[in-house]
């Protein structure tokens, strides 16, 4: 197997097939604050209602969110693949003789409840005691869970297309959308084996898998997906993940913005704020969570680095872990820059490609250019002087 190159863990990995995507234009990205959701899964129901409504797509949910940590569709999805790779191993180099990835086929029962787990807490309330929470302190609270929104992340290693042996699973070169061409798929279901976020599905009906297509669409028209533009919460953004600030205008048009785009800053400046879901599987994801500041920084080291000794400069800490707690308060505690960044989510259906940060405003403009939001940071405020009230 060729060697490429993963920032995400900082090393080179085998995958079957030898690319360049950081050279690539335009990447599909989301960035997700997990400290906006509220489970409301108003994401999940508009993805279903446009994309899964056909007979056999009953138990598909493209897009779910479930309660950390004890959720997940399919039940324990991502704990039985960890608990099998060995230490700094990911799924390509794991794979058994014979196999491409390593993989899982989750049974029935465990598509058969999706919201499983809902809302279950993690500890016990102490008696007598007032739970208290300041991570400044090193104190989380005692008691959490938080809610996790789940989507296929049109890995740059993407697994589903590195099994499947009919080469029915493809990435599209204007915007790294990973599709299945379901005309070519013969139903072998290794994609469905190999992914470990579990997207693509079988529809027995048909014979042939399914999978996310990232609204492609809406991409399309310059639009956000629908699970972004229908999110009450306002916990996502969604853009150009490889514009960083080095870019120029696109396709050296003078009348489009240039600059940076917001995701590309996100997961990927000196900030670095937005992380990979579980990056130790290999296939480099491009959905970047924002990580709830409550929880406790081991948990979510497990869950969104490469969690491994190793120590990298490109990490604000000297471990994961304290990289982690790191991370956590610059969410809390937001610079002036990462609070106009924040305004973007949900401020248009419009996908921004290039955003800037001046003063109090932050504006954004479209691929083409045409400034698409143009808002203040912080709102002005009036104190007035109120009549005294005196107690006569
Ligand atoms: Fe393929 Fe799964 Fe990655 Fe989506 S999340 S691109 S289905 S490997
Ligand atoms: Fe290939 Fe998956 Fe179809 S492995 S043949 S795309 S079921």
């Amino acid at each position: 197997m060729p060697e490429v190159y993963n920032p995400q863990l900082g090393r080179e990995q085998s995958y079957p097939y030898e690319h360049r995507e950081e050279e690539r234009d335009w990447h599909w990205g989301m960035v997700i604050n997990t400290n906006r959701c509220i489970n409301c899964n108003t994401c999940s129901f508009a993805c279903k209602s446009t994309w899964t409504s056909g007979k056999g797509e009953e138990y598909m949910w493209w897009m779910n969110v479930e309660t950390e940590p004890y959720g997940g569709y399919p039940m324990g999805w991502d704990m039985r693949l960890l608990d099998d790779l060995g230490a700094e191993e990911t799924i390509f180099e794991a794979a058994e003789q014979g196999e491409r990835v390593k993989g899982y086929v989750a049974q029935k029962e465990e598509w058969e409840y999706p919201a499983l787990g809902d809302d279950s807490v993690h500890g016990e309330y102490p008696e007598d005691e007032v739970v208290e929470s300041d991570p400044e302190k090193g104190k989380y609270h005692d008691i959490w869970q938080f809610y996790l929104p789940r989507l296929c992340n049109h890995c740059k290693n993407p697994a589903c297309l590195a099994a499947c042996p009919r080469k029915a699973i493809y990435k599209r070169s204007e915007d790294g959308i990973v599709l299945l061409d379901q005309e070519r798929c013969r139903g072998y279901r290794k994609c469905v084996k190999a992914c470990p976020y579990h997207k693509p599905m079988y529809n027995p009906e048909t014979g042939v898998s399914e999978k996310p297509v990232g609204c492609f669409p809406r991409i399309e028209e310059g639009n956000v997906p629908r699970c972004v533009s229908s999110c009450i919460g306002k916990t996502r953004l969604h853009g150009n993940i490889n514009r960083g600030p080095d870019r120029g205008r696109p396709n050296g048009k003078k009348s489009a913005a240039p600059g940076r785009s917001p995701t590309n800053y996100l997961a990927k400046s000196d900030e670095k704020v937005a992380l990979p879901l579980y990056p130790q599987f290999g296939t480099r994801p491009q959905v970047f969570y924002m990580p709830p500041y409550h929880v406790p920084p081991e948990f979510l080291t497990q869950m969104f680095t490469p969690n491994t000794d190793q120590k990298r400069n490109d990490w604000p800490g000297s471990t994961y872990e304290e990289s982690v707690k790191i991370i956590q308060q610059r969410v809390r505690d937001p610079s002036h820059h990462l609070l106009g960044v924040l305004q973007l989510f949900g401020a248009t259906t419009r996908l921004i490609e290039t955003y800037n940060v001046k003063e109090n405003r932050v504006k954004g403009w479209d691929r083409k250019g045409k400034k698409v939001v143009d808002m203040p940071i912080e709102e002005d405020l009036e104190v007035r002087e109120g009549e005294k009230w005196t107690n006569q």
